[in-house]
């Protein structure tokens, strides 16, 4: 692996820290496992403190120990120097015309993932639930989720994108018991339903208050499970109405996710039971059947009272189905955090029935905060409802036109330019001002605060890129001439702030699979945020085109703009793992 780095992106870090593992081995046979950790140095462009936490168990002087492993530190195009600073830091200074190769590469092959054992993954997100209104929540999963997967299908892994809609409830007896009332022949004719919340309300309404239809719900249900036709189209119609809401939210923010349902789980929840049952693992409590795991979790109810299944069995179906069928390595799940004991649970149980092992198969429940308004309380409308999402999108991109408007975007782009940068920043902006913050944590949503032309915001860094986008183009370089120099020529970089920009955008590989260990995004806003700070300040010092007093173009410097063309990628690359459409005027 190491040594060429001619075709690909290095991840510099993780290149270290096997360089360093391999030489105190080599070097120190008595110490096991050391603990490398490379970290960005002010002093050198690395460090290691590894001769520090050595020295204790070798009870030697850490510079000793330090002196030793330079000493013994292999040749690597990588690193040109390595020295000691303070009581045993060790420096580490990157080689330079490796620095110019990966730049170079950046322009001619774009940004190459680093090498990863690629995997089967399923990424189970979005997924609201039948006939309800899809809210907030789902929002954040549908983001966070809608990223994981981009980064993962970055890095080659073999990504399955499921919905995992909640379309088999009880609440699907008085559905479809209102349907039968309201539309007799909904079989032949489909219900012409406008507003579903209307009539889920409604039918709720009823379940209430009428013992007759109540009744005639719980009857439904118990058809519905048993297959019968009429009551299984009546379901499919509710459940096609409430998809294709759904859709209209996924098409505006170009999501792709199919939808596979709890639903599809109903047969194989039936011999799932059928096993934890011959296998002894189900107990009797108050009727119900309850299973357990083995460390102290709230026990799952695997069959209710009345013998139906519950949002446990179908996860734990779920789960087989996953590893078995799909041949799932990795399975990750995105929901709000209230869901964690969940989670623990099904996980535990699944464990415990050998569904899953753990030495096999990566689970990950990624876990997120709850919306709230600006007022600090949980998101709602002014008169207290539940915020639809398709009126949440709609009013972003209201409030990106005013914006764009402000800035006079209107008088420069033309009527379509104008409208796909309102899009684009509306849901860029939606979308990051989600991701650039720790998921755990709860967020406030403020159209004002995720608009902010100014900041770590998408309105920011949008505009950022297209400005650097523009750099070339104005001075009528096109993209053709700079990957014609950057293969002709090798790259030069003197100025302390071109090479500080290179070394910013070398970060990527490393940030990427950081990621990775724990599936928290806003790492890479706060890169992306890094690169376009660290661009400004190379820009205000560099002259990439410089013009004479009346603005003619006196020089290109065609070095600098390759520097430029692979901000713009290295950016553009962010932007794409993020869910986030680029644009090329804004
Ligand atoms: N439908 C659920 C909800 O709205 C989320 C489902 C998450 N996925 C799962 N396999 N449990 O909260």
């Amino acid at each position: 692996r190491s040594g060429d780095w001619s075709s690909h992106m290095c991840n510099i870090m993780g290149h270290l820290e096997e360089l360093f593992t391999s030489t105190i081995t080599r070097t120190f046979p008595e110490i096991d496992k050391p603990i490398v950790q490379i970290q960005v140095s002010k002093h050198a462009d690395y460090q290691c403190n590894a001769a520090m936490t050595m020295a204790k168990t070798l009870k030697k002087n850490p510079r000793e120990v330090g002196e030793t492993v330079v000493k013994n530190f292999p040749e690597d195009p990588v690193i040109s120097k390595l020295d000691l600073s303070g009581p045993g830091f060790i420096n580490i200074y990157l080689d330079k015309e490796f620095l110019k190769q990966q730049v170079t590469n950046i322009v001619l092959q774009g940004v190459t993932p680093p090498p990863t054992k690629r995997r089967r993954v399923v990424v189970d997100f979005s997924s609201p639930n039948i006939a309800k209104e899809m809210h907030v929540g789902h929002l954040r999963s549908t983001i966070i989720g809608d990223s994981i997967c981009h980064l993962l299908e970055f890095l080659g892994h073999d990504v399955l994108r499921l919905n995992h809609l909640g379309d088999w409830g009880t609440q699907f007896g008085m559905l479809i018991a209102h349907l039968k009332d309201e539309f007799p022949d909904f079989a032949n004719n489909p219900p012409p339903i406008s507003d579903l919340q209307a009539f889920y309300k409604a039918s709720k309404k009823r379940f209430d208050e009428d013992e007759e239809f109540k009744k005639r719900a719980y009857e439904a249900v118990v058809k519905l499970q048993a297959h019968d036709p009429a009551h299984k189209k009546g379901w499919e119609e509710i459940c096609e109405i409430s998809k294709n809401e759904f859709q209209k939210v996924y098409d505006k923010l170009k999501i792709r996710i199919t939808d596979r349902g709890e639903s599809f789980y109903q047969s194989r929840m039936e011999s799932l039971v059928k096993e934890l049952t011959d296998a002894g693992l189900l107990q009797e409590d108050n009727g119900r059947m309850v299973m357990f795991g083995d460390g102290g979790e709230i026990p799952l109810t695997i069959v209710k009272s009345d013998g139906g299944f519950t949002y446990d069995t179908s996860d734990m179906a779920c789960i087989k189905q996953r590893i078995e069928e799909e041949k799932g390595e990795w399975l990750i799940y995105v929901t709000d955090a209230g869901q964690s004991e969940h989670f623990k649970s099904f996980f535990a149980c699944s464990k415990k029935a050998k569904i899953y092992d753990p030495a096999k198969v990566r689970v990950d429940h990624v876990q997120f905060g709850v919306v709230l308004g600006e007022d600090k309380k949980k998101f709602k409308t002014r008169s207290g409802d539940t915020v639809r999402l398709i009126d949440l999108l709609d009013e972003g991109c209201q409030r990106s036109e005013e914006k764009l408007k402000e800035k006079e975007r209107d008088k420069v782009l033309s009527e379509e330019e104008f409208k796909k940068a309102r899009d684009a920043v509306a849901y860029g902006c939606i979308k990051y001002a989600d991701l650039c913050h720790d998921r755990t944590r709860d967020y406030i949503f403020s159209f004002d605060r995720m608009l902010d032309f100014r900041g770590n915001t998408a309105a920011y860094l949008l505009y950022a890129l297209t400005r650097i986008c523009s750099i070339a183009r104005t001075a009528g370089v096109k993209k053709e001439d700079i990957t014609e120099e950057a293969k002709k020529n090798p790259l030069v970089l003197e100025h302390e702030k071109e090479w500080k920009l290179a070394r910013t955008l070398l970060k990527l590989p490393d940030v990427l699979v950081k990621l990775t260990e724990d599936l928290y995004m806003h790492p890479l806003c706060e890169f992306l945020y890094e690169v376009s700070s660290v661009f400004t300040e190379f820009y205000d010092n560099c002259y990439c085109v410089e013009k004479d007093q009346s603005g003619n173009i006196v020089k290109i410097n065609y070095n600098r703009l390759i520097l430029c063309e692979a901000v713009a990628t290295v950016m553009e690359q962010c932007f794409a793992i993020l869910g986030i459409e680029t644009l090329e005027k804004m």
